[in-house]
């Protein structure tokens, strides 16, 4: 009797094994990757095959359904307990090798699946998890062979899985002897790194669930995770309660510098708000936040040290020393998180005082270190993170741009919500404009708006919306490229208005009216500015005149539309299909850490090899400010951006005053 060949796809990996070998032994022995939570007991339905049927050449197979024993009772148990399996499916623990045979692993099956990304992305993300389910059955214990539960469940799980000196936490072993007594001497364990029991449950627990958290200064976002899947199962966000003690990450600094103690109330606002959302997330899929087996977190740097209770002081003031830039895990039970008994945190690596670990986040999502071309990332907040390069080399920047991007010193600025201008046109010949508020599809001058927005009202203008305003206003000419609010252009429209000595551009009338003035202009001009002099600066550090991709992350990023952020000047020209947002890039990132254990290591060293650049003690950036004070700059060009409008920018003075403006006042006075 010969053995039978087996051969997997889509692995290509072949081996000969003696009949009543079942399809999961075969595909363990071979390196398969083929799921398992059960171990072989046809509970789990995790290693789901389908048996190839018909002739294979090129394999030298001929393979059919009985190639392997026939539907057992086993099987049939399964599919009453749990419904049918799709059609032509076996499961691999039960369907044991006869004769030689094809079989195919689907995806649903694999370990270390695939999980497609929305957004266009470099890769999908490949699951490879940190935690992984083990259902064992454990001898009961015996007078006349004496030995701890836990030594026995060792080496059960030694025996059945192959893990051997598996150690677990205090606050698991709390739970082994009920856990042993309730499943009738089966559990099911959570195993970390292959090492370490960090969740246990009675008899068969199927779903291991984990938590990707981004501790944002205004929002905290988290998403809740399958991590075999890597479904995201629910997301939520909370506004960052910590807003109570300050607007802004430095307010909050100083708020520790001044209140003893502060440090600790600031640390409390945000890991309650974290435990909070974890316990939502897991209630809307009816589980408990103590079914949480991992989390992974992205922060900002005074976010990171104000959430693992660092005293963030040193981040308020040069040279913004880290406690800690590499990446950092420990017990949630630690830092008060109610998840499961053994739970880690794991908190991605910061790599500069001012660029955080939610920048190595957006570095881990968007991959510029895989990619051959230089790569503009930038994540736009009241502090631009800008990181440039490509896979030879990546450097990486803050520069401060004001809060004027979220809407802050703005005239009638207010955050993105529901009832904000978020997108405005202005017609080149009448000088109208036309906008959109948040929560309507619907134009301004269109059938029906007025009933659309009745609900919002229009309540003022967010960052994107004074973007494409001031963008706007450029190519109608109703600002000149020094960013001066053109007077002279009253005689063409009643919407440009005197304001003091300098003019506004009129969008709506009513309540509240609004309007961009000159201040308004100012404060994007200032900001955008210290956007891009940061992006030079790493461009002349890099030693390029030109990138090949930019990608704008961040809330606010992913709202702007970037052929009017490229018309203001925010970013350097590019081939504008090459231009594009990603979303909330630094969650994503949290994400990967969460389902893939090399990515770990891959962004711990990708963020050790980053080049920092601190702009505060460069000497070329105050030069590369006043330039990009222009709009979109005073001599930088921007041809692709051209070809695509259809026309070539003047050039303003760029001295960071608006030439044009000091005339007019001049005349004016
Ligand atoms: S391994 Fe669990 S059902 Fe086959």
């Amino acid at each position: 009797m010969t053995n039978p060949l087996v051969f997997f796809a889509p692995s290509g990996k072949r081996g000969r094994f003696p009949e009543g070998t079942s399809v999961l032994e075969a595909a363990r022995k071979l390196g398969v990757d083929l799921d398992s939570v059960c171990g072989g007991r046809g509970i789990c339905g995790r290693c789901q095959v389908e048996v190839g049927d018909g002739k294979f050449p090129k394999l030298g197979i001929v393979s059919a359904p009985d190639h392997v024993t026939e539907w057992n009772a086993v099987e049939e148990r399964y599919v009453s307990k749990r419904g049918p399996l799709a059609e032509g499916r076996r499961l691999g623990c039960q369907a044991k090798l006869c004769s030689d045979v094809v079989i195919d692993v689907p995806p649903d099956s694999q370990v270390h699946r695939q999980v497609v990304r929305k957004s266009a992305a470099i890769r999908d993300i490949a699951i490879e998890p940190v935690v992984a389910l083990h259902y064992v059955e454990v001898r009961e214990p015996d007078m006349h062979e004496p030995s701890s539960d836990f030594r026995r469940l060792q080496e059960a799980l030694e025996q059945q899985w192959g893990l051997k000196d598996i150690t677990a936490p205090l606050e698991s072993l709390r739970l082994l002897q009920w856990s042993l007594r309730q499943g009738l001497w089966s559990v099911t364990v959570a195993i970390r790194h292959k090492r370490e029991i960090v969740g246990i449950w009675p008899g068969l627990h199927e779903q291991g669930v984990g938590l990707a958290v981004d501790i944002g200064s205004t929002t905290i976002a988290a998403h809740l995770c399958d991590l075999a899947s890597g479904e995201v199962l629910a997301s939520s966000g909370v506004m960052n309660p910590q807003i109570r003690f300050g607007e802004d990450v430095m307010s909050r600094v100083s708020y520790v510098m001044m209140n003893p103690g502060g440090d600790v109330e600031l640390t409390t606002a945000v890991r309650e708000a974290i435990a909070e959302l974890a316990v939502s997330v897991t209630k809307e899929v009816g589980l408990n936040s103590n079914d949480i087996l991992e989390m992974t977190v992205v922060a900002n740097p005074i976010m990171h040290h104000l959430f693992l209770g660092l005293d963030p002081t040193e981040l308020g003031g040069a040279p913004f020393a880290l406690t800690i830039d590499g990446a950092y895990q420990t017990r949630a039970a630690h830092l008060n998180l109610p998840l499961s008994s053994g739970a880690y945190v794991y908190v991605l690596p910061c790599i500069a005082g001012h660029v955080g670990a939610d920048t190595a986040g957006v570095v881990l999502s968007e991959g510029p270190y895989l990619r051959p071309e230089v790569s503009l990332v930038v994540d736009v907040g009241t502090n631009a993170e800008i990181v440039l390069g490509n896979r030879e080399r990546l450097l990486a920047c803050s520069s401060p741009t004001g809060p004027a991007f979220e809407g802050g010193q703005i005239s009638s600025g207010q955050r993105a919500a529901p009832g904000a201008i978020e997108r405005v046109r202005i017609d080149p010949v009448t000088l109208e404009p036309r906008y959109k508020v948040i929560g309507s599809d619907l134009w301004s001058d269109e059938p029906g708006f007025d009933k659309a927005v009745i609900r919002t009202g229009v309540t003022g203008i967010c960052g994107s919306g004074v973007i494409e305003a001031i963008a706007e206003m450029l190519l109608a000419g109703l600002i000149t490229p020094d960013g001066v609010v053109d007077g002279a252009m009253a005689t063409r429209s009643p919407r440009i208005e005197e304001d003091g000595r300098t003019f506004k551009y009129l969008i709506r009338e009513g309540e509240p009216r609004i309007a961009i003035t000159q201040n308004d202009v100012r404060a994007i001009q200032l900001g955008k500015a210290a956007l891009y002099a940061g992006v030079r600066l790493l461009m002349d550090r890099y030693g390029v005149a030109a990138v090949d991709r930019i990608t704008l992350a961040g809330a606010f990023g992913s709202h702007i539309d970037v052929k009017h952020a490229m018309i203001l000047g925010l970013v350097p020209d590019c081939e504008l299909d090459k231009v594009g947002s990603a979303g909330n890039a630094a969650g994503t990132g949290a994400r990967i850490a969460l389902l893939n254990a090399s990515a770990r290591t891959e962004i711990e060293d990708v963020v050790r090899r980053i080049e920092k650049v601190e702009t505060a003690i460069e000497p070329s950036f105050q030069a590369h400010f006043v330039g990009a004070m222009a709009i979109p700059h005073k001599s930088d060009p921007f041809p692709h951006l051209e070809a695509a409008l259809g026309v070539t920018f003047k050039r303003g003075s760029g001295d960071g005053e608006g030439g044009g403006g000091r005339e007019r006042r001049r005349r004016r006075g």
